[in-house]
This record gives C-alpha cells, sequence and structure tokens, in this order.
C-alpha cells in the first residue's frame, strides 16, 4: 500500500490494520516516507485519533523498529522510572544509586534538557569526566559492577521514534496521548525491565498542565508496561514550582549529593519526598520489598547511612567521572559564577514560584536549550530561598540568581521576581504527590 492510501483512511476518520502501522514504521526506518507524508499521518492520527488496539500496535512497532537490550543474564530484578520532566527535577540521580543499593539493578536510559525542562544527561555532564556516551558492552559492564548504569539512548533503541519526535515536534503534534505513549514507552520497554514506575508531572511546569491530562498520559502508560509484560505503576507529582532547592545543571547535582551526604537543607525537603516515593515504588514492584511502607523504611535507612553515596561514588569511578566532588560538591559551584538576589518588595506568604518561568529564565542564560542542538552552560541556575507557603519579609531574598555576569542577571531579574507571587494571607503548601496510578 502506497503512503497515501494509508494517509487517506486516517485522514477520513477510520482505523489503520496492523499491516498499515508496520508500514508506516518501516517507511520511516528505511526511509522510503517522505518527512511530509510521515508528518501528514501524525497529523492526521492528532485530529482523528487513534483508538487503544492502534497505539498498542504503534508502540510493538516503534519498540521492534530497534534493539532490545536482553539483561536476562543479571540476576537480580530490573527497575527503571521515567519522569515526563520538569523544572529541578533530579530524582534519578537519587533513586538510581538507591535503588541499586538495595539490590535491584537499573538500566537507566535518559535524555538531555529541551526548552524549560530539565535533562539527566546534562546533569551529569556537570561531574568532570563522567561518560555518559556508554556503548552496550560498557553499560551492561557499569550494571555489573555497580548495579546501575546511567548514559544517553543509543542510535539503536527505537530508532523510528528519533525521526517521529523530532517531526512531531516541528509540526505541533507532540500534546496528544497515544503518540506520547508510544514514544515513551517504546523506548522505555525496549530496555528489558521487569518493573517501571512513571513520574508524570503537572502543573505549568509540566508539559501536560492539568491533572486530569496528567492522570489520563499516566493511565494509557501504565495500562501498556502491563499489556508488554512489565510491572508498571505511576504517579502524578507537582510541577507548579520547581522541584527542591536548585535549578540548573550543576546545582542539581550538588543538591543531590549535599541530600545524599545527609546535609540537606529545608527546601531540599521535596527532593527527597519524591525520590523515596518512586524508589519505594520500585522496590515494592521488583518484590524486593513487600509492602510500600517496608520499601520507604529501607530507603530511607539506605539513604541515611551512607550507602546510597558510595553507590553512587563507585558509579561515577565507573562512569570515569571526578569522584572527588562527592567529598567537596561546592567544587561543581567552582567558575566565574556571581550570585545576585531577588529580594520581595513586600511582606507576606508566598504564593506561587512559577516553575515555567523559572525554567524560562534559565534557558535565557544559557543553562538550557532552546534547540535540540544549542550549547549549555552548565555552571548557571536559580537557587529557591523560599518556597510556596513560606513567610516572607519586606526585602528578603526569594531566590538566588547564579549567572556570569551582571549583564545576564540583568536579564532575567525581572521575570524571576515575576515567578513569584506574594500574598498578604497563608497560603498553603502544594500536595507533591497528586494521584497514583496502579
Ligand atoms: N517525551 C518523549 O520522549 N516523547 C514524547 O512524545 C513526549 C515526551
Amino acid at each position: 500500500m502506497r503512503p497515501q492510501e494509508i494517509i487517506a483512511i486516517k485522514r477520513d476518520g477510520g482505523e489503520l490494520s496492523e499491516t498499515q502501522i508496520q508500514a508506516f514504521i518501516a517507511g520511516i526506518c528505511d526511509g522510503s516516507w517522505a518527512d511530509y507524508q510521515i508528518s501528514a499521518l501524525v497529523m492526521a492520527m492528532f485530529t482523528r485519533g487513534l483508538n487503544e488496539r492502534e497505539t498498542e500496535m504503534l508502540v510493538r512497532e516503534m519498540l521492534n523498529s530497534g534493539e532490545l537490550l536482553d539483561f536476562s543474564d543479571i540476576s537480580s530484578p530490573k527497575a527503571d522510572k521515567h519522569s515526563t520532566g520538569g523544572v529541578g527535577d533530579k530524582t534519578s540521580l537519587i533513586i538510581a544509586p538507591l535503588v541499586a543499593a538495595c539490590g535491584v539493578a537499573v538500566p537507566m536510559i535518559s535524555g538531555r534538557g529541551l526548552g524549560h525542562t530539565g535533562g539527566t544527561l546534562d546533569k551529569l555532564q556537570s561531574i568532570p569526566g563522567y561518560n555518559v556516551s556508554l556503548s552496550k558492552a560498557e553499560f551492561r559492564t557499569v550494571i555489573e559492577k555497580c548495579g546501575f548504569a546511567m548514559a544517553g539512548q543509543t542510535a539503536e533503541i527505537a530508532p523510528a521514534d528519533k525521526k517521529l519526535y523530532a517531526l512531531r515536534d516541528a509540526t505541533a503534534t507532540v500534546p496528544y496521548i497515544p503518540l506520547i505513549v508510544a514514544s515513551i514507552m517504546s523506548k522505555k520497554l525496549a530496555e528489558g525491565l521487569d518493573a517501571l514506575v512513571l513520574d508524570v508531572k503537572t502543573g505549568n511546569g509540566a508539559f501536560m498542565q492539568t491533572l486530569d491530562d496528567s492522570k489520563k498520559l499516566a493511565e494509557a502508560m501504565v495500562r501498556t508496561g502491563e499489556k508488554f509484560g512489565v510491572r508498571t505503576e505511576a504517579i502524578v507529582s507537582d510541577m507548579s514550582e520547581p522541584l527542591g532547592q536548585y535549578v540548573g545543571n550543576a546545582l542539581e547535582v550538588y543538591e543531590c549529593i549535599k541530600i545524599l551526604r545527609d546535609e540537606s537543607e529545608p527546601q531540599m525537603a521535596q527532593t527527597t519526598e519524591l525520590s523515596i516515593e518512586l524508589a519505594a515504588r520500585m522496590l515494592k514492584l521488583t518484590g524486593v520489598c513487600g509492602s510500600l511502607e517496608e520499601a520507604k523504611a529501607t530507603a530511607l535507612e539506605k539513604l541515611s547511612n551512607g550507602e546510597v553515596l558510595d553507590k553512587f561514588k563507585q558509579n561515577c569511578t565507573d562512569q570515569g567521572g571526578d569522584v572527588s566532588v562527592f567529598d567537596e560538591p561546592e567544587k561543581l559551584l567552582n567558575g566565574k559564577i556571581e550570585q545576585f538576589e531577588i529580594k520581595s518588595d513586600r511582606v507576606g506568604f508566598v504564593g506561587s514560584v512559577d516553575a515555567l518561568t523559572i525554567g524560562e529564565a534559565i534557558v535565557e542564560i544559557g543553562g538550557g536549550r532552546a534547540l535540540a542542538d544549542d550549547k549549555i552552560d552548565n555552571a548557571v541556575g536559580f537557587r529557591c530561598n523560599l518556597k510556596t507557603g513560606d513567610r516572607v519579609q519586606n526585602g528578603e531574598s526569594l531566590g538566588t540568581a547564579y549567572c556570569r555576569d551582571r549583564a545576564q542577571f540583568e536579564l532575567v531579574s525581572e521575570k524571576l521576581l515575576n515567578a513569584y507571587t506574594i500574598s498578604a494571607d497563608p497560603v498553603s503548601v502544594p500536595v507533591l504527590v497528586k494521584a497514583v496510578i496502579q
């Protein structure tokens, strides 16, 4: 069947058959479908819809378009978590060593930041020497040695998604749940996992902004994971304000190391809470712990007795990184960076800290990417000194901008101040975990 005949079926609201979806994905991979034909079919899917059967076939074909990792010879259970992305979302750096310290292998394939949302690979690369470009053999060796590895996606995993995602990005067809499910799950299901925990963000710093849409996405991904034989759970978590204290690549690694060293500050509490929540679900799903309560207690103990710090140090050595940052985290803040305060001009309570605005300000000063191949500056960022619900005095610092110079600060100072709303009345702290989908 020619591409235009398949496009016409979906354009007219029809249901695609298995053979037609196979032809579409094969055509993306072998280059026989032109970009305009792929884009036309994706737009037809976006406007006419994909049912559950079509979505499942799309996941299967995208997954099988590439290589499937096989860790069946590693005897421990295998688990990973995936976050749909946000501002200051750094939990992977705590979860991977934490879950590995509990005896679960974590083959964590991560991404780079794009737009206002950060990416684990960029954060890791602020550790001097840390290698995120591992070959398949190196990835396996690191997992065998220390229980977890963190690296970028190779060209062999779900190659159809790479092309499709770039075209969706350029044709305004990203925000459609079946296409998001196919994109995320085709990559995660290739990791050879027993269990997967998804963290779907909600709020203005997330790409699913309403709780209702975030729940629908979480439900669709959980159903898909289970259909493919991977025990899957999801939580929907708050992304209306940045997670934890710091935003910016090196600063976020700094926050994680401070937590692992048991030198946490109060504004870092959300980072710990969410990491424990997600890690505990991975421990429960893999059967390493019998209940969520037991898993949370185990995770907390490993975190506070230094085992997780040791695990990350071991992994850092195995991936070529400078392990001294774990003993002297302040080293991560070195470089020609100046700090500038954002001060409140009134007394009251912090009503909100707009995650999207802060994420966009960081992109503007070079800490994130506007385009996929932009270079980034790992050292710049922002520290939230006060968070939603905190009492504030007139002239008190709401946050600290880490900039290269004053000119850079002046570019974003107004934006950063406007990210905060101040209320005369007390404000309640946002609930972090808004829904659980099992
Ligand atoms: N992240 C992905 O990997 N794919 C999507 O479609 C959306 C977010």
